[in-house]
Parts: structure tokens; C-alpha cells; sequence
């Protein structure tokens, strides 16, 4: 009954679906009792100012408040202007498509990049929707490590991984799960690999730079962009972490200003229909709206690196080593020696629940999520800092 793409896109999502839906986590998902450390979901009231901001754009100011909204060009124009100042580079508005999330940005991305059977190479532990999103897209996944204990960008197997078939790379900084923010000097060489493999296969490489955690940077921590290192890069953006919103889907695409003008040019002109063509992956029109005053927000930093310091000490003690995170509400846990199911289970026969590392594809890690509340970090505390 169901088309063979279906049960691809279905098979591919499995282990997440299943541990969302059919886990011990599954059945205790919303109890107030647990203490939820999974995923990057607000356990507290939302920012008040989001609030606000949503109220006062749902109010109608003409009849076409509520027809269909696109790239709008005046978030558009502000977002240009915002993106220029925060990265130092000089963006127009048509470079910026506003999507809903990072999710639709990642997805049209791979929509005007791959054709069937493109391969596109990620570092793994990666977000554990790449790979099916990418079988989704019919392109093909081609994972490789980063270099541990650090969790490093691996640049020579980047390089050894690519073939005749590449055609992007996809690099996630702030890094979900580690919390690594990569150097200006690590991009470089990653760059320089790109434009050497690209000449070497006779065809342009691109990058997707994954940053939907670019503003929750910890200790004065800087960011550099891949966009201002390598030209052919976008940049995929979601404001669901810096709002701690993600059910509020709002985000964008945008193109390097530094991509050569023909490239440049075909993708701005491409990305209007590829939304409209995967199901219309705008923004809804508050959202749109709201962009100036939800620039200005973010949840807080200072609160999250409170629980990081926190959490970290007492896993320490419990025996778990804890890579400390550059940025992200991440932390990322090797587990103490032993059996990690075992381990994961005791957590939750005490109502403490941590990610897995194996929705991460690293069974002796686990991912401990900083949006928990601060009542869930105090009775997590004496859990994470047990032996046995
Ligand atoms: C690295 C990374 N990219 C993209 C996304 C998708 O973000 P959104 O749901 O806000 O679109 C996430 C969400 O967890 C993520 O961690």
C-alpha cells in the first residue's frame, strides 16, 4: 500500500521515531515526574517577549495579513542587514530565504544541490536527521568520524571520502552533539581540501553550514562562519534553540555573498520554486512578521552554563567524562565503563532520561539536554553523581 519512498523515509527515521514513540522514554514522555534531559524542548514557560511579539503581529493591520506569505522582503531586508553585521559579509536580501526551521532550510538546501545518487558527507556523532534526510532526498549518505577525544573535524577523511559522486559537505558548527565550535584554522583547511577535491573530480563541491546554534556560545566563545571561508557555502539557521521555540517553526536559508555571481545568481533564482515544490516551506506570516523583535531575544546563556557546571560535576563524580561544550545546551557524556544500556536504564529506573549515543551512532556517549528546568537539574544531580 505504502510507496517504496515511504517505507525508505520510514526505515530511515526508525530509530528516532522509535525511541520517541516506543521507548521506555516513549511511555514516560510529558510525565512531570521525569526528569527530561532528550531533547532541546522548553520544560519552562516560554520567553515572555516571544509572547509578546506573536500577540502583537497575529493582530490583522490589513486583509492581507493572513494570504500566503513567501520570503517577505522586509524580514528579508532586515535579516540581509543583521547577517551582514553579525558575519562580516556583505548580504543582499534575495540571499536570505526565510524557511520554517533549520529543517526546511537543510531540506530545500539538498532539494537545489543533489540530484538522485549525489553523495554528501557529514561528521559523525551528527544530528541523527542528516542520514535520513538525505536518503529522503535520494542522495546518498557518506558519514565519516571525527577525531576523538576532542571530536575534531577529521579534514583527511573528509578528503579520503570524497569521490567522483560529491557533491556537498555538510558541517555543523556549534556541533549538536559535542558543543564544538570549530576554529577559523580548521575551516580553512577544510577549505583548501574542497577546492583541491573539487578540481580533482572536476566539479564543485558544496558546503552546508548547519548553525541553528550560533548565538548559545559559552565564555565569550567567537564563531566564524564557513560562509565567510568557503564561497560555495549556505547557511542553514532555525530560531527554535536561541527561543527555545521549536514548534514556532521559523528560520532561513542564505547564500554566501562571496559564492561566485553565476552560482550566486541560480540559486537565489531556484529557491523560491524548490520551496513552494517540497510543500511551502516558508514561515507562517507572524512569524515573518515578528523577525525584528525576535531578533533581539535569546533564552538564557548564563542559566545554561549554570546547569552545564553543574550537571558536569556531578557526572564527573559519578564517573562519566563530559567533553566541555564550546556552545549548544549539549553536553556530551562518555559513559563510565560498563554496560551503557544498563547504565542508561538505571538513569531511568530513577526517572532521569539522557539521550542515547546510539541515535548519535556512539553507544559509549550519551547527550545530556541543558533546557531542562533547574528543578529537574537538582533531582538529576545525586542520579548523575551515583556509582554502579
Ligand atoms: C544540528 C541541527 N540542525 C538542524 C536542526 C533542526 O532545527 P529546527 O527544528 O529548529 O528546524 C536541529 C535540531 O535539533 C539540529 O540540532
Amino acid at each position: 500500500m505504502l510507496s517504496q519512498r515511504a517505507v525508505t523515509t520510514s526505515d530511515a527515521f526508525r530509530v528516532v521515531v522509535d525511541f520517541i514513540f516506543a521507548s521506555r522514554y516513549g511511555d514516560r514522555r510529558g510525565d512531570p515526574r521525569i526528569a527530561d534531559f532528550t531533547f532541546g524542548n522548553p520544560q519552562e514557560m516560554p520567553l515572555p517577549g516571544l509572547v509578546a511579539a506573536i500577540r502583537e503581529q497575529a493582530i490583522p493591520q490589513n486583509k492581507d495579513w493572513y494570504a500566503y506569505k513567501t520570503s517577505e522582503e522586509a524580514p528579508q531586508t532586515f535579516l540581509a542587514e543583521r547577517l551582514s553585521q553579525e558575519l562580516g559579509l556583505p548580504f543582499e536580501p534575495p540571499d536570505v530565504a526565510l524557511t520554517s526551521g533549520a529543517f526546511a532550510a537543510i531540506s530545500v538546501a539538498f532539494h537545489l544541490l543533489l540530484d538522485a545518487g549525489d553523495e554528501a558527507i557529514y561528521s559523525e556523532p551528527a544530528w541523527f536527521c542528516y542520514e535520513p534526510m538525505l536518503v529522503t532526498a535520494n542522495a546518498v549518505p557518506r558519514p565519516v568520524a571525527l577525531k576523538k577525544p576532542r571530536f575534531d573535524l577529521d579534514v583527511d577523511a573528509i578528503e579520503a571520502a570524497i569521490g567522483p559522486c560529491t557533491r556537498l559537505v555538510i558541517v555543523n558548527t556549534p556541533h549538536n552533539p559535542t558543543g564544538r565550535i570549530y576554529e577559523r584554522a580548521d575551516l580553512e583547511e577544510l577549505a583548501a581540501c574542497l577546492e583541491r577535491a573539487s578540481r580533482r573530480i572536476g566539479r564543485r563541491i558544496f558546503l552546508l553550514s548547519d548553525e541553528p546554534y550560533r548565538r548559545l556560545r559559552f565564555d565569550n566563545r567567537g564563531f566564524t562562519s564557513p560562509a565567510a571561508i568557503y564561497p560555495w557555502t549556505l547557511i542553514s539557521y532555525s530560531y527554535g534553540k536561541v527561543l527555545l521555540s521549536p514548534g514556532q517553526r521559523l528560520g532561513y536559508l542564505a547564500i554566501s555573498p562571496r559564492m561566485p555571481h553565476a552560482e550566486r545568481q541560480a540559486l537565489r533564482d531556484a529557491v523560491f520554486a524548490t520551496q513552494m515544490g517540497l510543500g511551502w516551506c516558508f514561515p507562517n506570516a507572524v512569524m515573518q512578521y515578528a523577525v525584528p523583535q525576535l531578533e533581539r531575544l535569546s533564552i538564557d546563556v548564563q542559566a545554561l552554563a549554570r546547569r552545564r557546571d553543574a550537571l558536569t560535576e556531578a557526572l564527573t563524580r559519578g564517573g562519566h567524562t563530559v567533553l566541555r561544550p564550546d556552545g549548544t545546551f549539549y553536553l556530551w557524556v562518555k559513559w563510565a565503563d560498563g554496560d551503557s544500556e544498563r547504565k542508561w536504564n538505571a538513569f531511568a529506573d530513577r526517572d532521569v532520561f539522557v539521550m542515547p549515543g546510539n541515535l548519535m551512532k556512539t553507544d559509549d556517549y550519551f547527550r545530556v539536554c541543558l533546557t531542562a528546568s533547574d528543578e529537574m537539574v537538582e533531582r538529576a544531580l545525586p542520579v548523575f553523581a551515583g556509582r554502579g
